[in-house]
């Protein structure tokens, strides 16, 4: 057992390693790619390239929000970092015509600030909650009312002189985003009328959204070269624009300053992201299941510690892509490889062996 003070330690150390080196795979935003980001959102639902099931139900509700004049029911997008939550919500509220108020589930601190963002609200607008999972109890529950209704409860007073105030709201649309929907609680997720889940994006969608990245930074890219990229981007817009901004650079240095497939090649290549979008640490966390520990179950811990990675970086950026491609199983009993897994790192698949396994959400 290591000591509390151990661990700590070891996870500092773990988590500025983890800084420097993995990033670039790692589906979150990056402080830097705020502005970036910017440049690349598409603005219309026409330009939203993807999640065809989606964009179609947003745009039958918002045009018969439209046409009724009456606020959008309220919306929950949840799915992976990086797949276009921030920019629907966005785009929603373009659509809608209407203006959209931006917060976070951890900037509410107190009802209080609920309160008074609510109250702001022009009739029809859009209020965006990222990363909703977040919001505290008591937020929460002067949230229930509001949507529910659209009017808030307030407390005047302390003691028995205590006061509510009933406060009529102007109607207005809810979207909520989360990563973690499984930490939502019930009466939350119970109040939206729209639920949607964002799908990793296949490598046609990303090939179009690379192209389109690329003619808003003026650079040129083939058809292969933007294939290339679309295929090593794990299903995520964000690292195909992050993997795009990266080859424009090689492009620029190495190159005659276009991106075509030798390029890209060459640029993720010297960045060891392997043909599958697999860097590094997905490989040694493939490696360290079926080298070290005989194909598995082996737990998410023990895994982490014998790669020296942090148990997050392997939760939150590997094992999620690692279970889109088929290639690792999580059992009750630990993880386990696939025998595609096998087959990709170059071993027959043991016989006899069972592959078969449950999706299991937790980190244990
Ligand atoms: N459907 C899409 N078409 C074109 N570009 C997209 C699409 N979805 C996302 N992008 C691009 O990917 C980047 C990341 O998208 P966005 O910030 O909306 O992701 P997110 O789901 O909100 O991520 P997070 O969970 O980290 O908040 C943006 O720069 C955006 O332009
Ligand atoms: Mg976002």
């Amino acid at each position: 057992m290591e000591t509390e003070i151990g661990k700590n330690v070891f996870s500092n150390r773990q988590q500025q390693r983890g800084q420097l080196e993995e990033r670039m795979m790692a589906p979150a935003a990056r402080p830097e790619e705020a502005v970036q980001e910017q440049t690349f959102r598409p603005q219309r639902l026409d330009d939203y390239i993807g999640q065809q099931r989606v964009k179609e139900n947003m745009n039958i509700f918002i045009t018969a929000a439209r046409a009724r004049g009456e606020a959008l029911d309220h919306i929950l997008l949840y799915g992976p970092p990086g797949l276009g939550k921030t920019t629907l919500a966005n785009i929603i509220a373009g659509e809608l015509g209407v203006n959209i108020k931006v917060t976070s589930g951890p900037a509410i601190e107190h009802a209080g600030d609920l309160a008074s963002i609510l109250t702001s609200l022009a009739p029809n607008d859009v209020l965006f909650i990222d990363e909703i999972h977040r919001l505290n109890r008591a937020v929460e529950e002067v949230l229930y009312p509001a949507m529910e209704d659209f009017h808030i409860d307030i407390m005047m007073g302390k003691g028995p002189g205590a006061q509510t105030i009933h406060l009529p709201l102007a109607p207005f649309t809810l979207v909520g985003a989360t990563t973690r929907v499984g930490m939502l609680t019930a009466p939350l997720r119970d109040r939206f009328g729209v639920i949607s889940r964002l799908e990793y994006y296949n490598n046609e969608e990303l090939y179009r959204i690379l192209v389109r990245s690329a003619a808003l930074l003026g650079v040129p890219i083939t058809e292969d070269g933007a294939m290339e990229i679309a295929g090593r981007s794990r299903g995520t817009p964000r690292i195909a624009n992050r993997l795009l901004r990266r080859m424009r650079d090689f492009a620029l240095v190495k190159g005659n300053g276009v991106i075509d497939r030798e390029l890209a090649q060459y640029g993720l290549e010297l960045l060891e992201i392997d043909s599958k979008g697999l860097d590094k640490t997905d490989q040694k966390v493939l490696r360290a299941i079926i080298e070290t520990f005989g194909g598995g179950p082996v737990g998410l811990d023990t895994i982490a510690a014998s790669i020296s990675e942090s148990v997050d970086t392997v939760f939150d950026v590997c094992e999620p892509y690692l279970l889109q491609l088929g290639f690792l199983n999580r059992t009750p009993r630990g993880r386990t490889a696939t025998a595609d897994a096998y087959r990709y790192l170059g071993y027959e698949p043991p016989a006899g062996k069972s592959f078969a396994g449950t999706l299991f959400e937790n980190k244990d």
